[in-house]
């Protein structure tokens, strides 16, 4: 079978051995990759239910006794592909550090508090029309280690499952104007400024909660399927956010 998705997605992706993100130097191949042609394994991707999705698996802040401590947020957003087709039933998964910079996690061990009403995972579905929403609160930037003084952006991770299992898309959503960006090689291991930016939720006014929560926006292009000559005229504009 040809390669049904498009080689020139990945073109946003950051490079496998980026340098100034250290464990990349051991992690990444030394050698030429080897492209495999797609089978069924590869395109018919994994299928979830509605029913695997619990009540509170998107309200970060309801997943406990009490509430979290930390700046309540609403995250949400429109999954497409790069052929502009909203992806219904999409599984969208976060996970994030604490308010104070700080992940339920054994090997994160650095001196913030952790929160004990606040687990920092979360999951959903995008309804039929491809779109998304979480409730959680801000997470604060963290240190990691990676260079002398090396503090996180403050991020939230996301896993997105679309149609395939070529179309799973495993990125970071940032949040607008920091001034981390510039110090975080993460960050900038993604080559392109426009894949950058993509990456950078936007303030969204008009979903904030009025005295409730402020509200970002992140929306998500996974890869698309290749599509008859005549109708791949912006497969190399609109690149999977990387
Ligand atoms: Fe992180």
């Amino acid at each position: 079978m040809s390669l049904i998705y498009p080689k020139a997605s990945l073109d946003a992706y950051p490079k496998h051995l980026s340098p100034g993100y250290k464990s990349t130097i051991k992690r990444s191949p030394s050698k030429p990759l080897m492209i495999v042609p797609h089978t069924l394994s590869e395109l018919t991707g994994p299928v979830y239910g509605h029913d695997a999705i619990q009540e509170n698996d998107n309200d970060l802040t309801k997943q406990h006794k009490g509430e979290p401590l930390g700046e309540r947020i609403v995250v949400h957003g429109h999954v497409l592909d790069e052929d502009k087709r909203p992806v219904p039933n999409a599984l969208v998964e976060l996970w994030q550090a604490n308010a104070c910079g700080r992940y339920v996690h054994i090997v994160d061990q650095h001196p913030a508090p952790l929160d004990p009403n606040f687990t920092g995972a979360g999951r959903t579905v995008t309804d039929a029309k491809g779109y998304y929403k979480f409730i959680t609160v801000k997470p604060g930037a963290y240190p990691w280690g990676n260079h002398h003084n090396a503090w996180r952006p403050n991020h939230i991770h996301f896993s997105v499952f679309g149609h395939s299992f070529l179309s799973r898309l495993v990125t970071q959503m940032y949040f607008p104007g920091d001034y981390l960006f510039p110090y975080d090689p993460i960050f900038n291991s993604v080559p392109d400024e426009k894949a950058r930016a993509r990456m950078i939720s936007t303030f969204d006014l008009e979903n904030t909660v009025p005295d409730w929560a402020l509200a970002f926006r992140f929306d998500i292009v996974l890869r698309g399927r290749k599509q008859p000559r005549s109708t791949t005229t912006n497969i190399n504009k609109t690149i999977s956010r990387a």
